[in-house]
């Protein structure tokens, strides 16, 4: 199948000579095309120009029986959004910690009183795979309308390793279902399990022999991670784990610095990992130590909103010469939603992100986050065709602009329509 889209308002974050990620000033650049068209050939981006050039490709094609043609006037057209940390797979939901957070309960104090990730823990223990499987596909499928094209998702919510390696096998199952391209990260550190209380190096013990080498055997997980923080595992957990990923060849992606000064971001670095997320608690030190790395600095504005939280220091990290990218963490505790586009205007607000600099961060910038953005992440000629086409919007700013409203018309998964 071909589809081509003629008079597109803006063609948005298209490159002819692709970069694998933007950082520090280059992040305000995006290369837009005014008046354009786009062909895609089955799954890939076959070719894309100002509608001036459109001549050059319409011979014989317009006799293609398998061919759409969309008209895009007045609207935008952008590369999907990549979602590179989320934990959409869970049972149920905790809005009964919501009152408890409302009246000034912190975060590690829902933790205490059992409630927080021990509370989804119980109630992904009791649900099935198909049970899970379903959940998740409806919230995959409610991603896919507000424009995101890939997601990563994480285990973490078994901690166990019979049910750690359940929520994997969900993943690997969305993986063969959903148009959604999904990458899968083992977090078999996101808690210590109640049965291990006063006891966590047991836990990273059992993380290390035995669960790490099941998720291998078993090419369950593309990703590691550890939620390296204050109240939860140390720098020195983090680094045994990490070092065991490694011999299997699962690269870091990690929680670090959302509750303190944790360490998190020095040993995410230490083992290359690909991304280190959250980094509320980001200063002068983490931001050397990131120089230089290749490691994506990831922010999830829509856990530092729920749980009225500090701001990471976005605009000093972008000034200091660094990328940024800027995920939805979609969970059941800290960010109940997936919706990139809220993400996008929270990147500008709270952030003071420019729009094209919240662009880069939530395409190309977290595409690069999850492995992927040779494939995904801009509009490149022999890329993927992941892309979305807005309702009639004025220009690019608007996106952020509108807050809180879906402003995509149609999407376009692997080349074919949603
Ligand atoms: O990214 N910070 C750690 N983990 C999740 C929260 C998970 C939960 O509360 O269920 C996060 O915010
Ligand atoms: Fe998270």
């Amino acid at each position: 199948m071909k589809i081509l889209i003629r008079n597109i308002g803006q063609l948005v974050n298209t490159e002819t000579v692709p970069v694998a990620f933007r950082a520090g000033k280059e992040m305000s650049t995006l290369h837009n095309i005014e008046n354009a068209w786009l062909l895609t050939d089955g799954d890939r981006i076959a070719g894309f120009g100002p509608m001036n050039t459109i001549e050059t490709i319409l011979p014989g094609l317009e006799e293609e029986d398998n061919l759409i043609e969309i008209d895009a006037t007045g609207r935008l057209v952008f590369p999907s959004f990549c979602d590179s940390h989320t934990h959409l797979v869970y049972a149920g939901s905790r809005e009964i910690e919501y009152i408890d957070k409302i009246k000034g309960l912190s975060y590690e104090e829902i933790f205490e009183r059992g409630g927080g990730i021990m509370n989804s823990v119980k109630r992904l223990h009791d649900a099935s795979e198909d049970e899970l499987v379903e959940q998740a596909l409806d919230r995959l499928n409610e991603i896919l309308m507000y424009g995101t094209g890939a997601v990563e998702i994480k285990s973490g919510y078994g901690l166990s390793t019979e049910d750690e390696l359940k929520m994997l096998r969900v993943i690997k199952k969305l993986k063969e279902i959903s148009p959604v391209t999904i990458r899968a990260t083992f977090l078999g550190a996101h808690a210590v399990p109640a049965e291990y209380k006063g006891r966590p190096h047991e836990y990273v013990d059992v993380i290390i022999n035995e669960m790490i080498p099941m998720v291998a055997a078993e090419e369950l997980a593309d990703y590691i991670d550890v939620f390296c923080d204050k109240g939860f595992f140390t720098p020195e957990d983090t680094d045994r784990i990490l070092m065991a990923g490694l011999k299997y060849g699962l690269r870091p992606k990690i929680h670090a610095n959302e509750l303190d000064y944790s360490g998190g971001i020095q040993v995410g670095v230490k083992y290359n990992a690909l991304s280190v997320d959250h980094l509320e608690y980001t200063g002068d030190e983490e931001i050397a130590v990131l120089k230089d790395s290749e490691t994506m600095p990831t922010i999830l504005p829509g856990a530092a909103f729920f749980l009225n939280m500090v701001h990471a220091p976005a605009r000093k990290m972008i000034d200091a010469g660094l990328p940024v990218a800027f995920a939805s963490d979609f969970n059941p505790g800290s960010s109940p939603s997936g919706n990139m586009q809220l993400v996008l205007s929270m990147a500008c607000i709270q952030y003071r992100l420019l729009p094209e600099e919240a662009v880069n961060a939530t395409t190309l910038n977290t595409a690069y986050a999850m492995g992927l953005s040779d494939e995904l992440g801009s509009v490149a000629v022999g890329k993927r065709a992941n892309l979305f086409i807005t309702i009639p919007v004025p220009n690019i700013e608007f996106m952020p602009y509108a807050f809180g409203s879906n402003k995509i018309e149609r999407v376009i998964l692997n080349g074919e329509l949603y």
